[in-house]
């Protein structure tokens, strides 16, 4: 157990529905800080490169466009196994296998529309956070 940083993307779904202040509200309340945020919009490029790894899968186009189709806010977390914390509180993918609790049980829409991104490693944590941020935008 260590103090660590994820990364968190709010989703267009979510920040369509205006509701960016309940899901902050789910991650502070796990006991994640938020040390940095922003909303953008990403471009088409960016959203290609940060879901690449899916870009055999056959949602990858859809995905794509799902993710360009409004803006976003992306956020660094910090917190005690911030990784594993996060995900929790995420919930699973599919809002219909998520558990009671989680914000994509409580807020998504559907498996593509689920309202949150969260890195998956401390090693894709680094990445997708130098990717969005420079270090002296993260605040603690
Ligand atoms: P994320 O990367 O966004 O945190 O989500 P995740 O780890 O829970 O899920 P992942 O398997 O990495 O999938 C990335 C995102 O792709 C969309 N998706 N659509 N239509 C589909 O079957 C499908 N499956 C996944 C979701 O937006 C998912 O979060
Ligand atoms: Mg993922």
């Amino acid at each position: 157990m260590s103090l660590q940083r994820t990364f968190s993307i709010i989703k267009p779904d979510a920040t369509r529905r205006n509701v960016t202040g309940a899901v902050n509200k789910m991650i502070e309340e796990a006991g994640l800080r938020i040390v940095a945020q922003k909303r953008i919009q990403m471009t088409e490029a960016q959203a290609q490169e940060f879901y690449s790894v899916h870009k055999e899968r056959p949602f990858y186009g859809e995905l794509v466009s799902f993710m360009i189709s409004g803006p976003v806010v992306v956020q660094v977390l910090e917190g005690t196994d911030a990784v594993a914390t996060y995900r929790g509180v995420m919930g699973a993918t599919n809002p219909a296998d998520a558990e009671e609790g989680t914000i994509r049980k409580a807020l998504a829409e559907s498996i593509e529309a689920n309202s949150v991104h969260g890195s998956d490693s401390d090693e894709n944590a680094a990445i997708e956070i130098a990717h969005f941020f420079t270090e002296d935008e993260i605040v603690g």
